[in-house]
């Protein structure tokens, strides 16, 4: 579904952001990539959704490459985009006109886009707030609607750029149980984040560093054998302890948990 062979990316002033990349993204997979700040997360997102071109290389998504402009709406359609700062995204004076923007530029008729758009406010659960102004709402509100808008393009694929960074906690649950439910409903998620927590929901994590993937698999095997100075930041204190217990031989390699639930999980099995 995303096919990235050989990418490199050059900013105008020099800098060598993505440097030899290749990750290959099937459908309905729920990717997470990681890794510390200016490691390329957001460049390689903006590479998959054609905002910016491949220096060397090639980014393809669903077999229509990013180079070629004929598509770049094809592309930005079937790939939505959400970011860290969703005040960036809002066009629209009202909820319901923001994320009828999208669905306004494919030649559908005011019946289809009211219903795409109602569809969309109602799966984020916020077809209550559609004569707002977006400024107004919370952070976790202004989130949903930028995920509206995505849906109501009903993309292949959504690409999430740190969407929970400046959310608090019930607010970040909130935005990553409808990810989940996207996933499930056969959505293909590429989810950037820097807080390893997330990743339990993933099949798949992704580690940058420098602009290049150091890791590329199954989360539990990563957090469990890579060694820690390759990642580039802190583990979650869950896997640090872990990884403690692990090493004591206290708890089985091949259980490795990941989360509160499953170390306690694994504890109780102790007895
Ligand atoms: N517009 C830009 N111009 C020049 N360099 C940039 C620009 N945006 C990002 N960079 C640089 O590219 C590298 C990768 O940045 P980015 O993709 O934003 O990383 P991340 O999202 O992982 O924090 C960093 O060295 C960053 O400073
Ligand atoms: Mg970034």
């Amino acid at each position: 579904m995303i096919k990235i062979t050989n990418l490199s990316y050059r900013y105008p002033d020099g800098t060598l952001a993505l440097n030899s990349v290749n990750l290959d993204i099937k459908k309905g997979e729920f990717v997470v990539i990681a890794g510390k700040n200016g490691c390329g997360k957001s460049t390689l997102l903006r590479s998959i959704n054609g905002l910016i071109l491949p220096s060397e290389g090639s980014v393809a998504v669903n077999g229509m490459y990013t180079s070629d402009r004929s598509r770049v709406m094809d592309i930005r359609r079937m790939a939505g985009m959400i970011f860290q700062n969703p005040e960036s995204q809002f066009i629209g004076m009202t909820v319901e006109e923001d994320v009828a923007f999208g669905p306004e530029n494919l030649s559908l008729s005011t019946e289809e886009i009211h219903k795409l758009v109602e569809k969309s406010l109602r799966a984020v659960e916020m077809h209550e707030f559609r004569d707002h102004t977006p400024r107004i709402l919370s952070g976790g509100q202004k989130q949903k609607i930028a995920l509206a808008s995505v849906l109501a393009m009903e993309p292949g694929i959504i690409l999430l750029d740190e969407v929970t960074t400046m959310l608090d906690p019930d607010s970040r649950n909130e935005i990553l149980s409808l990810v989940k439910r996207l996933h499930e409903n056969g959505t293909t998620i590429v989810y950037v984040t820097h807080l390893l927590e997330e990743l339990v929901h993933a099949d798949r994590l992704v580690v940058m560093e420098e602009g290049r993937i150091m890791h590329d698999g199954d989360p539990r095997t990563i957090l469990s054998q890579a060694k820690v100075t390759t990642f580039g930041f802190n583990l979650p204190p869950i896997i640090e302890l872990s990884r403690k217990l692990r090493d004591s031989g206290i708890i089985d390699r091949t259980t490795f948990p990941l989360s509160k639930d499953e170390l306690m999980e694994a504890l109780c099995q102790l007895k």
